[in-house]
């Protein structure tokens, strides 16, 4: 599996398999170091398929037989590989079984059947079941399984797969046995199995058409109190695809286990979504509310693939975002009808800019369907998920919610069952608009994100606005020109009173003109109001006409963009020491809208949350991360010092109590939070006292986080070792709290402390979360330090990846990612990063980061 940079797989190759394989039964006898896997699957040639070979994917198995139709074969029969097995001469219609042997005891790649906390679990998407056993592992190969399970009594109490459950029985020699069967057709990669002594937390759901439902959460023993928000968001979420898409769950259970060692969030298999625990278990003494947020979501995303992934499924994997994206669009607005939908969207459009954008910027930028890939794991992307979600979001806005819906009930009906493309859902929604998407449909096969330029001028004798749009799509890697794209956007002049006159405009030509009449003077431009597509606006406006349209706007994301341009230009210019100190007027001017945000906290926290460094290199090239960050603390500063009383009297009061994880306490909370973080860059004295005062008297792990994180800002002082000891003390024994602990200690150090928190003890270079906490957060969240001119940050995270890469490629690649950007930094860290990219070549790397490096040299 070492270096052998990956051969592409291109989208034009397509071909359909040839065999149809309608029924398969598979029996395991788990044992961690040598598991049987037996495997029959009826084959049948598709018509026309002429005398094709049976092709079956299989890696890191031992097979032990093969027969066809009872006939034994021998190794002369077939031709077996590292990738697979072929069986040249088959009939037209037989029954194949094979029985192999895996071990998941060994299986660090957390892909396939693997163990986790001592318990079996599998994860089979994009391509982990062909390290089961031999099988077509792609997802138009849709079949009926039928699951047996066998395992020793005491260390598996406990035996889950998808579908249906039979009864459990004796099996002799102190094992038992149990049957699956699920009714859906489905591909390989939904497939999952897990096995082990859980704890059970129980509840039920009625569907709108009266079926009972049996629900259970499967957790680390002693968790099982802390599933009960899980539960309750996956009750939710059933009711909110009722009611908003009319989709119904459809098998009697509905099963989620929660596992410590997992390369993403979760994974929607049918019936049976495995869960990385750091996203089914929280309370309010172990979860902080972002915690519970992403728990919502999570739940909510994996439950909305029923629909949106496992009845409808992809074809291939280059229509990844046909699930992903339409699954995120699904989530965010469950999200956002559970919660503020303003706020939600600031949210979504703060991830979808620090990642999305920054991707789209650089050498790993794709289209949302891409047409080639090296690796399939490395497709897993803020492009195909957040962008891919954006573009339904656009697709809804441009042809109306009731439309949408009706596109959406034709896909259900039509596809029901199948494996289908971008093309096939387009389709759905051209049949019911009776309107042609081909030009839509270029927001998934041109990457970058387009810019739209906008003028305006003001005629005082007509009283009209004329708007001047225009629209660029800078080139990307093997796409130098793009073509317009249709650009949904919502616009509005305001005249400064509270009156608004929006409305929207498809710009889907490369440049375009508007005019607006006016009653009575120039009114205000607003324009992409709700972020209405995914693009960068760029006007030529001065900072007085900014900060009046801040306060003439009227559309609540827009509100929040107004002051997020001001500041951010504030950073530029303190960084780039064109100024000194932050201006006084502007910095009152942000306090200002930050408490007149204060009947709704939420947003008051958002305003107050100035741009990560991340956030800000797209704005300038070349990158200077340290004086971004030395910029951006002296505005904190400012800021927390014209705030002082607001800041003095929001933490005197209490905290909400009782404690619920509800969004209106959650936004009180995230106020208190953002007013810990502005004590954690003020220049007060007196700062640190009081900091280690909130994070001893917090009442719930939100406040309690932000003061040990606040702390850390501050830098080494006995009140942040003080924090950070009693921190570690009480939550040792809980490793998603840890997580937090190295996570605020990567996020604020050096170089230094990263390498003092990977010898800590606790470090495991097996646990994906652990890894992400130290690796992840330091090369994502603490720029000015990953990024160092001297190269130390570099060469703090190069060991760990290297060693990770050798146990989980999957978890490596994603590490990588983070030198993306090195070509827009400034020159002494550029030229470290590339020469760390360039060492990370030499070494020997597994094909998925590989990948990553290849192109990210490009
Ligand atoms: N399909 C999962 C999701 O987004 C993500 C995932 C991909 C999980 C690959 C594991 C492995 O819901
Ligand atoms: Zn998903």
């Amino acid at each position: 599996m070492r270096t052998e940079t990956p051969v592409a797989v291109k989208l034009a190759d397509y071909t359909p398999y040839p065999f149809d394989m309608d029924h398969v039964e598979l029996s395991f006898e788990l044992d961690p170091d040598a598991t049987k896997v037996t495997a029959e699957l009826k084959v049948t040639r598709k018509a026309g398929a002429g005398n094709a070979p049976l092709e079956l994917d299989g890696e890191a198995l031992k097979l032990v037989s093969v027969e066809i139709d009872g006939r034994a074969l021998t190794p002369s029969d077939y031709s077996l590989t590292e990738h697979g097995l072929t069986l040249a001469d088959v009939p037209d219609q037989f029954t194949l079984r094979t029985v192999v042997v895996i071990a998941p005891s060994k299986n660090t790649a957390l892909s396939g059947l693997y163990m986790s906390g001592g318990r079996f679990c599998s994860q089979c998407e994009s391509v982990g079941f062909r390290r089961i056993t031999y099988y077509p592992d792609r997802p138009d190969v849709m079949s009926r399984f039928f699951v047996t399970i066998v395992a020793d009594k005491e260390a598996c109490p406990i035996m889950l797969s998808n579908g249906t459950p039979g009864d459990v029985k004796d099996a002799g020699n102190g094992r038992h046995t149990i049957t699956w069967d699920d009714p859906h057709k489905k591909p390989s990669y939904l497939f999952a199995l897990c096995a082990g002594d859980y704890d059970v937390y129980r509840d039920s759901f009625t569907t709108m058409s009266g079926k009972h439902i049996d629900l259970a959460i499967h957790v680390d023993k002693g968790d099982a109190d802390r599933a009960a928000w899980a539960m309750d968001s996956l009750k939710r979420s059933m009711t909110w695809d009722e009611q908003t898409y009319g989709r119904e769950y459809d098998l009697g259970v509905f099963n989620i286990v929660a596992v410590r060692d997992f390369n993403f969030g979760a994974m929607e298999n049918k019936g049976l979504n495995v869960f990385n625990s750091a996203y089914v278990l929280a309370d309010e003494d172990s979860a902080t509310d972002a915690d519970f947020e992403a728990i919502e979501s999570i739940v909510a995303h994996e439950y909305f693939h029923n629909w949106t992934g496992n009845r409808i499924t992809c074809r291939d994997w280059f229509q990844l975002c046909l699930k992903e994206g339409l699954t995120v669009f699904r989530d965010q607005n469950f999200s956002a009808d559970m919660r503020s939908r303003p706020v939600q969207r600031i949210k979504d459009v703060i991830r979808l800019r620090s990642r999305q954008f920054a991707e789209d910027a650089g050498p790993l930028a794709h289209p949302v369907r891409p047409d080639n890939y090296g690796s399939i794991d490395n497709l897993y992307t803020a492009t195909v998920y957040e962008k891919g979600a954006e573009v339904i979001g656009m697709l809804r806005r441009i042809i109306g919610e009731e439309t949408y819906r009706k596109g959406m009930d034709l896909y259900f009906e039509r596809h029901d069952g199948q494996a289908v493309t971008i093309e096939d859902f387009y389709k759905c929604f051209e049949d019911v608009t009776g309107k042609d998407f081909t030009q839509f449909r270029l927001w998934y096969a041109q990457a970058g994100t387009p810019r739209v330029t906008v003028e305006e001028s003001w005629d005082e004798a007509t009283k009209e606005l004329t708007i001047n749009l225009s629209q660029t799509t800078p080139p990307t890697p093997g796409q130098p020109d793009k073509k317009p794209v249709p650009i949904p956007l919502e616009l509005a002049v305001l005249d400064g009173k509270g009156g608004t006159d929006a409305w929207m405009t498809v710009l889907d030509t490369a440049e375009t003109t508007i005019t607006r009449k006016a009653a009575a003077g120039r009114p205000l431009l607003s324009v992409n109001r709700d972020f209405s597509a995914p693009v960068r606006v760029e006007r030529d406006l001065t900072r007085d006409q900014r900060l009046a349209l801040v306060v003439a706007e009227t559309d609540p994301f827009n509100q929040w963009e107004g002051v997020r341009t001001l500041v951010t230009e504030e950073i530029l210019k303190l960084s780039e020491g064109s100024q000194t100190r932050p201006d006084s007027e502007l910095v009152g001017a942000i306090a200002a809208a930050i408490r007149n945000a204060g009947d709704d906290p939420a947003l008051a926290a958002l305003l107050t949350r100035l741009p990560e460094v991340g956030e800000l290199f797209l704005e300038r090239e070349p990158a200077d991360p340290v004086a971004l960050h030395s910029a951006r603390k002296r505005l904190q500063a400012a800021l927390a010092e014209a705030l002082s009383d607001t800041v003095g009297t929001t933490l005197e009061a209490p905290s909400p109590a009782p404690y619920a994880p509800s969004a209106e306490q959650a936004g009180v909370r995230a106020f208190r939070g953002a007013c810990i973080n502005l004590l954690g860059a003020s220049e007060d004295k007196d700062a640190r006292r009081k900091l280690l005062v909130l994070y001893q008297k917090a009442t719930n792990m939100t406040e309690r986080l932000a003061a040990m994180r606040a702390l850390t800002m501050h830098g080494e002082c006995p009140e942040r070792d003080e924090a950070l000891a009693d921190f570690e003390t009480n939550w040792k024994h809980n490793p998603i709290v840890m997580d937090k602990w190295f996570a605020v200690q990567a996020g604020q150090g050096t170089a230094e402390t990263v390498a003092e928190l990977a010898a800590h003890p606790e470090f495991d270079l097996k646990n994906p979360n652990r890894v992400r906490s130290v690796v992840g957060v330091f090369s994502t969240a603490n720029l000015a330090a990953f990024h160092a001119p001297d190269g130390s940050g570099y060469r703090a995270v190069e060991d760990i990846i290297l060693k990770a890469d050798a146990a989980n490629p999957a978890l490596a690649a994603r590490l990588i990612t983070a030198f993306e950007q090195w070509r827009v930094l400034e020159p002494k860290a550029g030229a470290a990063a590339q020469a760390t990219l360039k060492r990370l070549q030499e070494a020997k790397l597994s094909p998925n980061s590989a990948d990553i490096v290849g192109r990210a040299l490009g």
